[in-house]
């Protein structure tokens, strides 16, 4: 189950209202957010479509760039969109989940402004209320780095969007009276490809030039493994991380996550599959896409590659191996490298562990036994004006309390600039996946059994991945992060 809105986790920002850096280019967008006929898996359903698209339009900007986006909310019920991985520095009530932005009515306009302040990389942007993001509204973003910044690899001859995820045939209102009624998810009916079921999406690729894909999980539950029939993928950035270019036949995906492959349109030319397919289920649902050569003789043949399906330690393993490149540049023209994250002590410890459960007959999602409640007022506004009697600052704890899951604004305090180890715990029999919404952190760890003090000798305290989502496998993981918060919970 995403746990991405479950805990308002570190609720932390600076100076309230910061006006975006002046120097900087602006780019304008105007959304109009309404429901639509869609038919990813033949059937027609409502869809959530921004200007008329599904998925939406994607963002693309260049480190530092000012996006303007007038968001319409034209549904007959509430609306946000959130900026998965937009770090949202000094600007966290931009950020569009509930708590820190007030969500759009029906029929108002709402303008997001947000800057891509020294960031880099693949995101995506999706609708953070209710099960909206079950009908769409999600499209991707991509930072550019600036022109002066050397990239680690060349120019590709094309560099594609591809949103993945698993998909329901029921609308989101049934989904989440289903949750209502006090059961789990129920197991999903497809996967899509840029909004398309099998065969439906496809790509255009020149034979012998290379190709960068910005793949996103954008679905509801699943792990999905990528795959492109007789082509190599070589990872180069997660989340906004150059990582060391590796070579994978497939790539894991979990909930929430980005990465950047490149590959070669380097075999015969025809028509190939591009598969994505469930991670850890069974049955596995898969899906296919068309990658079709400009001189290609011929269709897709034979059958769609197959990929690991129950395998944890292959994306254990896949997961380790995902390292980021020390000398290469980020946003900025020094190397990744020269942030040494493992020679700075955390002041503290935090372990969260996540649990499923019934509460007053809902199915519910808690973290150490809080079920995260919406306040009516987002908690930025209780706590600029002073509102008492809306959170309580530490009404969740530093550790797994062990006993049922009960309901609670939970709000977690920590000191401003502190640089905290934070232990996921997963009990569950699925995988979890973790953002922290505005953060990237290090993931220094991952591994089976209890997690102990000792643990941190297994740590990778020298090249592990910046990113903001990390799946968190029926096992433990460990985290350190960079985390810039404040002591109060003040703006
Ligand atoms: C949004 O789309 C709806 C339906 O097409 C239309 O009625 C409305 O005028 C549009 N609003 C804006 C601001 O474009
Ligand atoms: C969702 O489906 C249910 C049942 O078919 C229907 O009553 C409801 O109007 C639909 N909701 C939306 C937003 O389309
Ligand atoms: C919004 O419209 C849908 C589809 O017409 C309907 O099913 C739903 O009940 C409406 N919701 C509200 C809050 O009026
Ligand atoms: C709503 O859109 C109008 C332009 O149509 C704009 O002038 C106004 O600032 C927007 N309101 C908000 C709250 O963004
Ligand atoms: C790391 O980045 C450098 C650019 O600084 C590049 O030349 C090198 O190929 C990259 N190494 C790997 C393994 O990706
Ligand atoms: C971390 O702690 C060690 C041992 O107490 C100390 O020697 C070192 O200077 C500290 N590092 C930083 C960056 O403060």
């Amino acid at each position: 189950m995403p746990l991405h809105s479950a805990v308002a986790l570190f609720y932390a920002a600076a100076s309230l209202f910061a006006i975006a850096g002046a120097e900087d280019p602006y780019r304008f967008y105007s959304w109009n957010v309404t429901y639509g006929d869609i038919y990813p898996l033949g059937v027609r359903q409502t869809g959530l479509l921004i200007n008329g698209q599904f998925p939406g339009p994607d963002i693309h900007s260049v480190t530092n760039d000012n996006l303007i986006i007038n968001v319409y909310n034209n549904l007959n019920e509430s609306f946000l969109l959130s900026w998965n991985g937009v770090q949202q520095r000094r600007n966290s009530y931009e950020d569009g989940v509930f708590g820190t932005t007030c969500p759009i009515p029906p029929g108002k306009n709402f303008t997001y402004m947000l800057q891509v302040k020294d960031q880099i990389g693949t995101f995506y942007y999706y609708p953070s209320l209710g099960f909206h993001k079950a009908a769409g509204g999600f499209g991707g973003i991509r930072i550019l780095s600036r022109p002066r910044i050397p990239v680690p690899f060349p120019d590709p001859a094309g560099d594609y969007t591809v949103l993945i995820g698993d998909w329901y045939k029921s609308n989101h209102t049934v989904l989440q009276a289903h949750l209502d009624g006090g059961k789990k998810l129920p197991f999903p009916d497809g996967v899509l490809i840029n909004g398309r079921g099998p065969g439906g999406a496809s790509f255009n690729v020149e034979q012998g030039k290379t190709y960068r894909l910005r793949i996103s999980n954008v679905g509801l539950q699943n792990s999905l493994n990528f795959r492109i029939q007789n082509h190599r993928l070589t990872l180069v950035e997660v989340e906004g991380t150059h990582t060391l270019q590796t070579t994978y036949s497939s790539i894991d995906l979990h909930l929430g996550q980005s990465c950047s492959v490149l590959f070669t349109a380097d075999q015969p030319a025809q028509d190939y599959y591009i598969v994505a397919s469930t991670r850890f289920t069974n049955p596995v649902l898969t899906t296919t896409a068309t990658l079709r050569y400009s001189n290609s003789a011929g269709p897709v043949s034979g059958p769609p590659p197959g990929g690991p399906t129950i395998q944890i330690d292959w994306s254990l393993n896949q997961a380790r191996s995902i390292r980021t490149n020390l000398t290469a540049s980020g946003p900025r023209p020094n190397p990744q490298g020269s942030y040494h994250y493992g020679l700075i002590n955390t002041t503290r410890t935090i372990r969260l562990a996540n649990s499923a459960g019934q509460v007053n007959g809902k199915q519910r999602y808690a973290v150490n036994s809080v079920s995260f409640v919406l306040p009516d007022t987002p908690l930025k506004l209780a706590d600029y004006f002073k509102i008492g009697g809306v959170f309580r600052p530490g009404s969740i704890s530093d550790n797994p309390y062990g006993g049922g899951i009960y309901l609670d604004t939970s709000v977690l305090n920590a000191d401003y600039r502190a640089f905290v180890e934070i232990v996921f715990e997963n009990t569950e029999n699925i995988i979890q996946s973790w953002h922290l919404n505005g953060y990237s952190f290090f993931v220094v760890g991952m591994d089976g059994g209890q997690w102990t003090a000792a643990s941190r000798n297994g740590y990778n305290l020298r090249d592990a991945v910046a990113r903001c989502t990390t799946q968190v496998p029926k096992l433990i993981i460990f985290i350190q992060f960079n985390l810039a918060i404040l002591v109060k919970t003040q703006c």
